[in-house]
């Protein structure tokens, strides 16, 4: 049974000062693998697409608030490359209620600022959803405030085999010799060249695993797990996990703390 996240009503901010979070040390990318969904609806008996769409109601708070906080980038794990393995019927509500949010959040989106943007194998995706995405980007492409990076059809291992096609046909069309191949090369071919890398991976449900969620670039990522399943996730947990960040002493690889 999960846990109950005895949520009380308020929001980030209000949790924020509480938690005596400094405004000056938050994550500046923070990417969460939202898991739960399924397990919460169940533990209730109700069908997943229940839990789905509770997750949805989530995230749209999340983004809000990481918004009101001053994050500058937020990844979440919406549609992995191996959710194509679950029933035809939860597929297709999980297409249909991404194309449903995306539709009726996209003016309030616009209106905090918020860019739009979509990482993953995007071109096997419904062609109305693929159109709503593009039009999101499109339209929210110059905002500099928060960026929502939606992570859809995304699969790390899928991302880096996408980067290492483009670096192999740079080769093959001589603008790039092989012995350039570098890591910097390499990030530069990935899905969002442009983002930082995570400082704080948030996973919920507890589970310890990555899940083939931006395994490149979260090589020096901070990561948090909560027992707590995700449409059970709230401003108080979220700003229990950047202050739990804000605890974490980061080297990179040496011996003193970097910034
Ligand atoms: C993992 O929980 C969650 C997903 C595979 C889908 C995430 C989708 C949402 C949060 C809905 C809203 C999304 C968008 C982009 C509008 P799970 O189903 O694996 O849960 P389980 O492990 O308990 O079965």
């Amino acid at each position: 049974m999960n846990p109950s996240p005895h949520t009380l009503p308020g929001d980030a901010a209000q949790y924020a000062a509480a938690a005596g979070l400094d405004p000056a040390r938050l994550p500046t990318h923070v990417a969460v693998i939202m898991d739960g969904n399924g397990r919460w609806a169940e533990s209730r008996g109700l069908n997943r697409l229940t839990g789905h769409n509770q997750g949805y109601r989530t995230l749209k708070n999340i983004v809000m608030e990481s918004q009101k906080l001053g994050l500058k980038c937020l990844t979440v794990y919406g549609f992995s490359t191996e959710n194509w393995r679950r029933s035809e019927e939860e597929v297709n509500g999980l297409m249909r209620l991404m194309l449903r949010a995306m539709r009726s959040e996209i003016e309030e989106l616009i209106q905090s600022h918020i860019r739009v943007r979509i990482s993953g194998r995007i071109d096997s995706l419904p062609p109305d959803l693929q159109e709503e995405f593009a039009r999101a980007e499109q339209r929210t492409a110059h905002f500099s405030g928060l960026t929502f990076n939606l992570a859809i059809n995304y699969g790390g291992r899928a991302e880096v085999v996408d980067a290492v096609r483009l670096l192999t046909q740079q080769v093959k069309e001589g603008v790039l010799r092989a012995e350039e191949i570098d890591e910097q090369t390499i990030a530069r071919c990935l899905y969002a060249p442009d983002l930082p890398d995570p400082d704080l991976l948030i996973r919920t449900s507890g589970e310890l695993r990555l899940s083939n969620f931006l395994l490149w670039e979260t090589a020096y990522s901070e990561i948090y797990v909560t027992p707590i399943y995700w449409p059970d996730f709230g401003p108080e947990q979220f700003v229990a996990a950047l202050a739990d960040y804000q605890r974490r002493k980061r080297r990179f690889g040496a011996v003193e703390e970097l910034d």
